[in-house]
């Protein structure tokens, strides 16, 4: 029988194992140092920012940044209602609230003319998600939250090595945010990277990540912060995996391509349109008979994930009297299929074979 392929899965080899080898041996420290410079130091090179802090997650990123900005208790923020859940418990977290915004059906990422009817006296700020890599008119937001004085965070947690007309996504707003875990292009177990241009916000975030003060070994602290620091053995992996990053976004749309190519013919399944400046994290498809679909790749070993429930549908968030049709209409439909970047152009099109034997009945 073949052997079951995850839906997605962390890449590591024998570069991340001979590196984490030798720092152990060199007396190090294991918390944040070196290391961890050199990994922010990539990051905001690849991304083309100005600075880079790396913290232990790509929630916790999300809501320092608020922080950092001054939000906080009676401030709305904008969130779509089609994302990971953190994007809108960030905004809990700092005590805001989070006002959620139907999504546009081209990108899947929030619609800017919904959002525009849900701006309040209260109104402070977007985090706008950039789905699967997949951007919206990224200077339109820009205007947007320009005129009407809102903090712009962009939330690229899913966009690592995807690019809006030449920028790297992330790199809109005042602050980008991106996270490491486990199935994301790169990963360091956890962790979570913030990216900005912007100097004053950038010394506040550092402030925040460590007691609120600027640099150790000191025990005056300058104003109230906590402890999100990351650790150089995490940033080791981050080192070797960045490394890799380049080849991983080639990969992923080589890959997304070939579903494409083989599944293209079948009429029960709708690819959302996918620019070449989009390294797509995860293969997502819009499929009917999702769930019996879901079943049947698990029978033939093949793992799948339903795309993520709307968010005005989750326990803590429920909304009854408020719409949001388009979320609705692509979370019920949608399918994250195998998206390793290791995956072979073979097991690939068996996928795909196993899917059309599915619809062919
Ligand atoms: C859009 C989005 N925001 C935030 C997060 C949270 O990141 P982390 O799991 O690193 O806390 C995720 C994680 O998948 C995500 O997809």
């Amino acid at each position: 029988m073949a052997e079951f392929i995850n839906q997605m899965e962390p890449w590591i080899d024998a570069n991340e194992v001979d590196h984490m080898s030798e720092y152990l041996n060199s007396g190090a420290w294991l918390t944040e140092f070196k290391k961890t410079e050199e990994f922010e130091n990539r990051i905001a090179e690849y991304t083309g920012s100005r600075f880079c802090c790396v913290v232990p997650n790509g929630t916790v990123s999300l809501a320092i940044a608020l922080w950092a900005y001054g939000i906080g208790p009676g401030d709305e923020i904008l969130v779509p209602d089609l994302t990971m859940i953190a994007s809108a418990n960030a905004v809990k977290m700092v005590g805001a609230v989070p006002v959620l915004v139907d999504i546009e059906p081209e990108t899947l990422c929030m619609d800017l003319s919904v959002a525009k009817r849900s701006l309040t006296a209260s109104t402070k700020g977007v985090i706008l998600v950039t789905l699967n890599g997949r951007s919206p008119a990224m200077t339109d937001w820009r205007a947007f939250c320009t005129s009407n004085d809102l903090f712009f965070l962009e939330d690229a947690a899913q966009s690592l090595g995807s690019f809006h007309r030449g920028k790297h996504l992330g790199t809109f707003g005042e602050v980008g945010s991106f996270s490491f875990s486990a199935p994301k292009i790169i990963t360091t177990g956890q962790g979570g990277a913030l990216v900005t241009d912007n100097e004053g916000l950038f010394r506040e975030i550092k402030l925040i990540k460590d007691f609120g003060r600027i640099r150790g070994g000191t025990d005056w602290h300058e104003s109230l912060g906590y402890n999100f620091k990351f650790t150089d053995i995490q940033a080791v992996i981050g080192i070797e995996q960045m490394k890799k990053l380049p080849w991983r976004v080639a990969r992923k749309k080589e890959i997304f391509q070939l579903y494409r190519t083989e599944l293209g013919n079948i009429s029960e399944i709708e690819f959302i349109p996918t620019s070449e400046e989009t390294s797509p994290w995860f293969i997502d498809i819009f499929v009917r008979r999702r769930d019996e679909l879901i079943e049947y790749l698990k029978k033939n070993n093949i793992g799948s994930r339903p795309l993520y429930p709307p968010i005005h549908c989750q326990k803590i968030y429920k909304r009854s009297s408020e719409k949001f049709p388009v979320a609705e209409q692509y979370c019920n439909a949608g399918l994250w299929l195998p998206s390793s970047s290791f995956l072979s152009d073979k097991q690939v099109r068996e996928i795909c074979r196993i899917i059309l034997g599915f619809f062919s009945g």
